[in-house]
């Protein structure tokens, strides 16, 4: 059977590639997602993007009781948003949380994030690679 994984990227990660590239990189969300859609075929990958907190709530609630992992970059709402925690930790399914950048070496109010205690783990720092690294943890569970 085919393993089952979301990704879900909150609030201005459609902008990745026009978004402070320094930062973030200069590739595309859609063109990395292509390649990782080719390269792990046998996977269904499910992708969602939203800028608004309740629309990644309702994803978040809509994949969390089949897939076999989700994979949530959930931006800034990581530090803001006590509902998207609520979220994690309602579902079945594990989450893992990922950020391009590394949060510990920034602005201090990005060390703390309200996903963490409830994510099987986190990835921090290391670029797009670390949506990868989240998928091949899923697929080797
Ligand atoms: C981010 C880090 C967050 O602090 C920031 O608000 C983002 C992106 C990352 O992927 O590095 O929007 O989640």
């Amino acid at each position: 059977m085919h393993k089952k994984v979301g990704i879900i990227n909150g609030p201005n990660l459609n902008l990745l590639g026009q978004r402070q590239s320094d930062i973030y990189g200069d590739i595309s969300f859609n063109v990395f997602l292509k390649k990782l859609q080719d390269k792990y075929e046998g996977v269904d990958i499910r992708y969602f993007q939203s800028n608004i907190e309740g629309e990644l709530i309702n994803e978040i609630q809509n994949i969390g009781f089949n897939m076999d992992g989700i994979i949530l970059n959930a931006g800034a709402y990581t530090h803001t948003s006590v509902a998207i925690g609520d979220a994690v930790a309602a579902i079945k399914c594990p989450v893992i949380e990922v950020h391009i950048s590394n949060v510990f070496s920034r602005e201090d109010f990005r060390k703390f994030s309200y996903l963490s205690s409830v994510c099987v783990g986190q990835i921090t720092g290391l670029g797009l690679s670390g949506y990868e690294l989240a998928l091949r943890y899923f697929l080797e569970l």
